[in-house]
Formats: structure tokens, C-alpha cells, sequence
């Protein structure tokens, strides 16, 4: 794939190095993290830049494999953190029951949740379980809300916007998610504040995962 015709996000081009800051502080070394919905593939290969040995594995649903992959190829391979890897992207919807083998120490995702439908959100809080490792870690970056509240007038203007595309959408609530996770055995360890008022959810895997 021609540079030029790789899928570009101008919100991970502005987000990706305060998201690394914090995926310093989280992340052994050597990390096997899994992503979800890694779209453009900027976040892997910015993390793999600069996380030495971490093992990256980007995933995406199939319509947005093509470009993800095509990055990965021109991007992942060069140019790396020390020992990091960037793995050839996989197909993973978060409704398949059939996720990659893991165990992974880490599932990352950045700005899915209120993109795919409600009702995919514990499926994604039952997969990353499932292939988490104990004491694995999943974060999810991306605006929440608390309660009825939204943090800033733009999240409320994406939540509207989203509605109107798909009632399905929307901006979640994060005190509903935590209590769903945990259901899970995903206890919340962390909520950071991130710029343009999104948020960095940490929660660690409790149950017996696939490390367990
Ligand atoms: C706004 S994009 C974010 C992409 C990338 N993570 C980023 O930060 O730029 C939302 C992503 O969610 C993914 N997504 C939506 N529904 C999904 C599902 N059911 N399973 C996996 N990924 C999903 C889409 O394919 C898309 O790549």
C-alpha cells in the first residue's frame, strides 16, 4: 500500500504520546498487549517506537483490516523500540467468540467503545477477560460520561451526533462500565484524565484469565 493511501487519524497523531505516557507507568517490559479496533495502526507503531520490548498485536474488524494491515507492513518493521514487535494485524470483532489465543498481560483500545453498539460493550469487557492474563490489565481510552453528566459540551455534541447516526452509539457512562467489568473480575485501578477531556480507564484482571 502506497504511504499516501494508508488510513490517517489526526486524533492519534494529537493523542498518542499522552496515551504512551501512561502506558509507560502501566506496562511491564515485554508486554504481550492485544489491540482493539486499531484502525489506522498509528498507536501500534507509535507504542512499539517507543515501548522497549513490547509485543503489539493490532487488531480490526474485517471492513478495516486492509488499510490497518498496510501500515503495519510499511511501519512495523523499522525503526522499533528495542526488542519491541509489532505483529501482523488479526480479524477480531469483539462478538466473535473466537478471540486471539492470548494470554496477553494487556488489552488496549482507544476510542471504540462509544463507536460499537451498547450491546457489544461487555462482550468486549467478556473477551479481554477471557484472554487477559491474571493480573492482566485492560485500558480503554476514549470521553466518558458519570452519571447523566458529560466532562465537556464537545462530548455531549459527539454523544448527540453518534445518537442520531445510530441510537446504538454514544458516549458510555463509566461508573455503569465499571460495574459491569466487574462482574467480569476487571476491577478499575485507575481513572486518568487525558487532554481534549477524554479518559484512560485501568482496570486488572481478576478472575482466572488465560494466564490463570
Ligand atoms: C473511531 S475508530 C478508533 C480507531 C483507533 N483505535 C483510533 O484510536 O484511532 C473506532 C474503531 O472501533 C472499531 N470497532 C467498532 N465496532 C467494533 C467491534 N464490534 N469490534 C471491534 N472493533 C470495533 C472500528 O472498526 C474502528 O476502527
Amino acid at each position: 500500500m502506497h504511504p499516501n493511501a494508508l488510513p490517517f487519524s489526526p486524533a492519534c497523531l494529537r493523542n498518542q504520546e499522552p496515551i504512551l505516557t501512561l502506558l509507560r507507568q502501566w506496562l511491564a517490559p515485554e508486554a504481550r498487549v492485544l489491540e482493539v479496533g486499531a484502525g489506522s495502526g498509528q498507536h501500534a507503531i507509535h507504542m512499539a517506537r517507543h515501548l522497549p520490548g513490547v509485543r503489539w498485536q493490532p487488531s480490526e474488524r474485517k471492513e478495516s483490516l486492509d488499510g490497518l494491515a498496510g501500515r503495519i507492513a510499511l511501519e512495523g518493521q523499522e525503526g522499533l523500540a528495542p526488542g519491541a514487535r509489532v505483529a501482523p494485524p488479526l480479524m477480531l470483532d469483539v462478538t466473535e467468540p473466537h478471540w486471539p489465543a492470548g494470554p496477553f498481560e494487556a488489552v488496549f483500545t482507544a476510542n471504540t467503545l462509544h463507536i460499537m453498539p451498547a450491546a457489544c460493550v461487555p462482550q468486549l469487557l467478556a473477551g479481554s477477560a477471557r484472554v487477559l492474563a491474571a493480573d492482566g490489565l485492560l485500558l480503554i481510552y476514549g470521553p466518558f460520561r458519570y452519571g447523566d453528566r458529560h466532562t465537556a459540551a464537545s462530548n455531549q455534541a459527539v454523544d448527540v451526533h453518534l445518537r442520531q447516526l445510530d441510537p446504538a452509539m454514544g458516549v458510555r457512562d463509566a461508573e455503569e462500565l465499571q460495574a459491569a467489568a466487574a462482574h467480569m473480575g476487571l476491577h478499575l485501578q485507575a481513572d486518568a484524565a487525558m487532554p481534549a477531556n477524554n479518559r484512560l480507564l485501568v482496570f486488572q484482571n481478576s478472575s482466572e484469565g488465560r494466564g490463570g
